[in-house]
């Protein structure tokens, strides 16, 4: 019994985390029911690390010091619980076990709890950046039981990503805060692919740019202040050719998205806590959307809408100006899902720190990028901020790009480019940032056919109108 620790579920993420631990120099065991899997995480480790692979759920749990630390990285959903059954009568009190999959956060709620009566430490985890990441330095954000925690810290901190010499993972906070934390990253993750293929579309249709070209445009992007691991590996994918074809392998791909729900269910969580979040839901929308193809095609026919080049007097000054939409735009998409991570974390006493969520997301995860910096300042600042356009620096950032911001809209809405997502996101800031919406009339209209009552701008209390009794 001397492992330092155990995963069960052999796939990519649970093979490449343990490789990375045991090149930091923990002991680990693996393990998987297929032998392949098994045999394959002895074979791939660096050599003279100490890396076993088994089948058999007893040996792992045999070989492991007490108390014993285990992460399950096998898909979201039933199979964790059938996991978590088969795991149990053979933990001993005290045992820490770590769901690190894409687990839905209600779900981990109730296992918390259910393996709190039996006296196992139980964490929802989230762990972001792929495959690589994995093996290189993630982004960890561990939540739920403090004390398991305390016994995982070292060697979470050892195979996270880092920047400036920190490691990115942190305490995320109470029950499902770690879970909470990466479906929120999701929602954002969703809302700034949605945006930059807008953009992609602004550039290929509106302005005609081929591949090469996208290619470069966005290479300089990520030189810049829009720089990210989104926007870099955007512009990669611009030069892969296709191995069947002499295409470029973008052109090949079909236009229908996936999606694995934790998209999904940021939305829908959003609206349960009364959090605006349009450009995530709009990313997510449009991913179902995708999905209709052979409708879409029908209603191409139907419509035929002129796809029209956009003009510009100068295409180079056209091309800064989508710059500096993509640059507030991915601004927004972050403030609406940290915002939405305020909120939750007070509705559900989660106790997240703001600050040390955008400081862990700087690197490892797929929505790193060069902002996180000046969101960690503004968090530094005000823990409590509820909403990051508040912080006058980010102003600062907004404020001189919103005229450009608004031209890329129009022009795109003129060409017949449908770019949702960066209409949402510009109508979000627009009413966010004004004193006044018209939603005086919808609450008149309320009011007039169901006397929900109002309240007025000059005094106190609701009102009631009898508003069949027009005084002309
Ligand atoms: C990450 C990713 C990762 C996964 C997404 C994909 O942070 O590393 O978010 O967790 O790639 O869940 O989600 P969809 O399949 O829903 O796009």
């Amino acid at each position: 019994r001397d492992y330092d620790f155990g995963m069960i579920g052999l796939g990519v993420m649970g093979q490449n985390l343990l490789f990375n631990m045991a090149d930091k120099g923990f002991s680990v065991i693996g393990y998987d029911k297929l032998e392949e899997k098994a045999l394959a995480l002895e074979s791939g480790a660096t050599a003279n690390t100490l890396v076993k692979g088994v089948t058999e759920l007893q040996e792992m749990i045999d070989g492991l010091s007490l108390p014993r630390r285990i992460m399950m990285l096998v898909p979201a959903g039933k199979i964790v619980d059938d996991v978590i059954a088969e795991l149990l009568p053979l933990l001993a009190p005290g045992d820490i076990v770590i769901d690190a999959g894409n687990s839905f956060y209600k779900d981990t709620v109730r296992r918390v709890q259910y393996l709190k009566e039996h006296d196992i430490h139980f964490m929802g985890m989230g762990i972001s950046g792929g495959e690589k990441g994995a093996r290189y330095g993630a982004s960890l954000m561990p939540g739920g039981d403090r004390t398991a925690y305390n016994h995982v810290h070292n060697l979470l901190q050892a195979v996270a990503a880092e920047v400036n010499g920190e490691a990115c993972t942190a305490y995320m906070g109470n029950g499902a805060a770690g879970h909470y934390v990466k479906m929120v990253h999701n929602g954002i993750e969703y809302a700034m692919m949605q945006i930059i293929s807008e953009v992609y579309d602004i550039l290929k249709n509106g302005l005609q740019l081929h591949n090469r070209q996208i290619h470069e445009v966005f290479k300089k992007w990520n030189e810049g202040r829009l720089q990210s691991y989104l926007v870099q590996i955007t512009a990669d994918i611009f030069l892969k050719k296709d191995e069947f074809t002499s295409a470029d392998l973008v052109d090949m791909i079909l236009d229908k998205a996936g999606s694995k729900g934790t998209g999904k269910w940021t939305s829908q969580e959003a609206m349960d806590i009364y959090i605006s979040i349009p450009t995530i839901d709009t990313a997510v929308s449009m991913r179902m959307l995708s999905w209709q193809k052979e409708e879409r095609v029908l209603a191409s026919k139907l419509y035929a809408f002129p796809a029209t080049v956009i003009d510009t007097n100068d295409q180079d000054v056209f091309i800064d100006k989508l710059e500096d939409a993509l640059y507030v735009a991915f601004i927004i998409c972050y403030a609406q899902g940290l915002t939405m991570l305020q909120k939750a974390s007070a509705e559900y006493s989660m106790d997240i720190p703001l600050k040390d969520v955008v400081k862990i997301w700087r690197g490892g995860c797929i929505i790193r990028s060069l902002l996180l910096e000046d969101f960690y300042q503004a968090f530094v600042k005000d823990n409590d901020m509820t909403n990051i356009l508040l912080d006058k620096n980010i102003a600062n950032l907004i404020s001189p790009r919103m005229e450009a911001f608004r031209e890329v809209v129009a022009k795109a809405v003129m060409a017949s480019i449908a770019s949702g997502g960066l209409q949402n996101t510009l109508a979000y800031i627009e009413n966010y940032a004004s004193e006044k919406m018209p939603t005086n009339l919808i609450q008149a209209q309320r009011d007039y056919f169901g006397a929900h009552q109002y309240e007025r701008i000059d005094r106190e209390g609701m009102f009631h109108t009898d508003w069949d009794s027009l005084n002309f």
